[in-house]
């Protein structure tokens, strides 16, 4: 690809204003040395305002979501895209969340770039567990466990039974749920149909990451090692 489309798609401009950029000297390499329109592309060794490059294409994120903000690219409120730079939401590709958290959930909440990727995570044959607390209005009534491991739970308004689901309970009104598909309002819905009503509602763990003290609102780029441990659990 060449220097510009790259530059570009990265974010930094509409192609225009990158070749803007580079009659202003401000794209260099490691060097120092001014780069031009049709050099060769080397990643790495460029620089913007002296400064290498946002990660190329391929990139994976892990944000650490509070809640209160909407997993959505321009709904009305605080999105989390407001969370990272500014550059990543006019990347192309798109960085796109995997899958979502509600307004209120917090927790793990992963983004990516690479389409494969995506779907690989979400896909339901891959049985990615996702791992929630939940704090509830009422006192669990004993039977939920059992209930939710049934594989048979019909969610209101759906035909096919949820996956069988672990839940284990913290005390009288929290529990660990962990699940291994994703349908919309999953948790919520799930206490629902046992008569309850989720309060908080937090993700800690998706495959085999969690936020290893990851603050709420902060986010960090995940290596080769991070999207292994990913699907290894
Ligand atoms: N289940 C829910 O109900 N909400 C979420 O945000 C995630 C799973």
């Amino acid at each position: 690809m060449k220097l510009v489309k790259h530059i570009a798609n990265l974010g930094y401009g509409s192609r225009k204003e990158v070749l803007r950029m580079l009659r202003e000297g401000r794209i260099t390499n490691a060097a120092g040395e001014v780069l031009c329109a049709d050099d060769p592309l080397d990643h790495d060794d460029v620089r913007v305002d002296g400064q290498p490059l946002d990660p190329p294409p391929g990139l994976l994120l892990m944000l650490h979501k509070p809640t209160g903000y909407t997993c959505s690219t321009r709904d009305a409120g605080r999105l989390v895209y407001d969370l990272l730079p500014p550059r990543f939401r006019l990347r192309n590709p798109v960085l796109s969340t995997v899958g979502r958290l509600d307004r209120d959930t917090s927790g793990l909440l992963l983004l990516t770039d690479d389409g494969q990727l995506l779907h690989r995570i979400i896909s339901p044959k891959a049985k990615l567990p996702k791992v929630y607390v939940a704090t509830l209005a009422q006192d669990l009534r004993g039977d939920e466990t059992a209930l939710f491991a049934s594989g048979t739970l019909r969610l209101h308004g759906e035909t096919t039974p949820l996956l069988p689901a672990e839940l284990e309970v913290l005390d009288a009104r929290r529990a660990r749920l962990t699940l291994y598909e994703g349908r919309y309002h999953q948790v919520r819905r799930m206490f629902a149909a046992t008569g309850n009503h989720v309060l908080t509602l937090h993700r800690e763990r998706v495959g085999g990451l969690d936020l290893a003290g990851l603050p709420p609102g902060a986010w960090r780029r995940l290596d080769e090692d991070a999207r292994a441990r990913l699907f290894a659990a």
